[in-house]
């Protein structure tokens, strides 16, 4: 499959795919200032948990060179302020904040280095972000291949492909890899209400490598189980906790339900970057909340409720690790007890 360059650097601005305009119209969008860089996280033009991880490592180097310090302690103190400023933009994905600290730390290590120099090191520490994310990616994407057999047919939620990584994706990347290297695969994606990111994303990617690709409405994941239609079911996520407990798009973690009443295997993929060490079990993990508009009017021609109608609208939902089956990583494939 042709990459699709999501997330570059171009000198001085980040460069990303507009990922919510999808699959209508692919646009390019070339931001620098510290709004841009926040909005394009907070309304998910560049999203998925690695992605968002990348590009705050590119956004931090961006805003890092515009800032205009006579010494390390306020170039030092401005780019912690930028960066938790990047890091209030979505609360769930653990990469974003991840990333960030890693930029930190970094600048933190070169109190005796003048400024360009450590814009050099902030600009390769992001482009080595992204490659390892590359690497891991299509490592995980090679030990998924260990679960799939021909004419496997896998249920996916959300979109954990190329557009949410790096490239090959994680969810989506031993489909992608499998359907490349011959092995008849077929895919069912659930839209995934409200922000429909099964079926403008995922179905896209599939049907772009070629892969056989049938879109469903979220609540029809019950009837094709039974119907006896999915081999496995494969899932990004957004969080890891310590015990295996996994965030990932609401919706996940009634699939895994309806795959244990089935007896389908529900397997996580993840890069370890997406693991937790701070978070013992998914009651730590920040849910984001979204707006009611999400729910009731963004992708309707007509709003579709009542004016003013209580909507509850979070992004994410938790997983027991009980109900997985193994999370896949770049070191293989993991089973419970985590401990991670
Ligand atoms: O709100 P989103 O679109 O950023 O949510 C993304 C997901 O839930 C993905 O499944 C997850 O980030 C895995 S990305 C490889």
């Amino acid at each position: 499959m042709k990459d699709i360059e999501n997330i570059r650097l171009d000198g001085t601005s980040v460069v990303i795919l507009d990922q919510t305009l999808l699959p209508g119209e692919t646009k390019f969008l070339t931001l620098a200032s510290a709004d841009e860089l926040f909005d394009a996280i907070a309304t998910l033009k560049v999203r998925g948990a690695p992605a968002i991880g990348i590009f705050a490592a590119f956004a931090l180097y961006v805003l890092a060179v515009q800032i205009e310090a006579e010494d390390y302690i306020s170039f030092c103190r401005k780019i912690m302020e930028y960066s938790a400023f990047l890091n209030s933009a979505r609360p769930t994905a653990v990469n974003l904040h991840t990333q960030l600290k890693r930029m930190e730390r970094l600048v933190e290590s070169c109190k005796d280095a003048d400024i360009p120099v450590i814009l050099d090191a902030m600009r390769k520490e992001a482009q080595d972000i992204q490659q390892e994310d590359i690497n891991m990616c299509k490592a995980i994407s090679e030990h998924g291949l260990s679960l799939i057999r021909d004419r496997f047919v896998i249920l996916t939620h959300c979109n954990a492909g190329p557009l949410a990584t790096s490239r090959y994706g994680t969810g989506l990347g031993s489909i992608l890899l499998g359907h490349e290297r011959g092995i008849r695969l077929r895919a069912f994606c659930c839209e995934t209400r409200p922000l429909m990111q099964g079926a403008r994303l995922t179905a896209y990617e599939l049907t772009r490598a070629g892969v056989d690709c049938t879109l469903i409405c979220d609540n029809m994941a019950s009837a094709v189980m039974k119907q006896g239609k999915i081999d496995a079911v494969f899932v990004g996520c957004d969080r890891v906790a310590k015990n295996g407990d996994t965030a990932n798009k609401i919706g996940t973690s009634g699939l895994a339900v309806l795959a244990k009443h089935y007896g389908i295997p529900f397997y996580v993929f993840c890069p370890s970057s997406t693991i937790d060490p701070e978070c013992e079990t998914g009651a730590d993990i920040e849910i984001e909340l979204r707006s009611q508009e999400e729910i009731t009017e963004l992708y309707f021609q007509n709003p579709i409720a009542p004016p003013g109608i209580n909507c509850y609208n979070p992004a994410f939902d938790v997983t027991d690790s009980s109900l997985i089956t193994a999370i896949i990583t770049e070191n293989g494939v993991c089973k419970a007890p985590y401990g991670f």
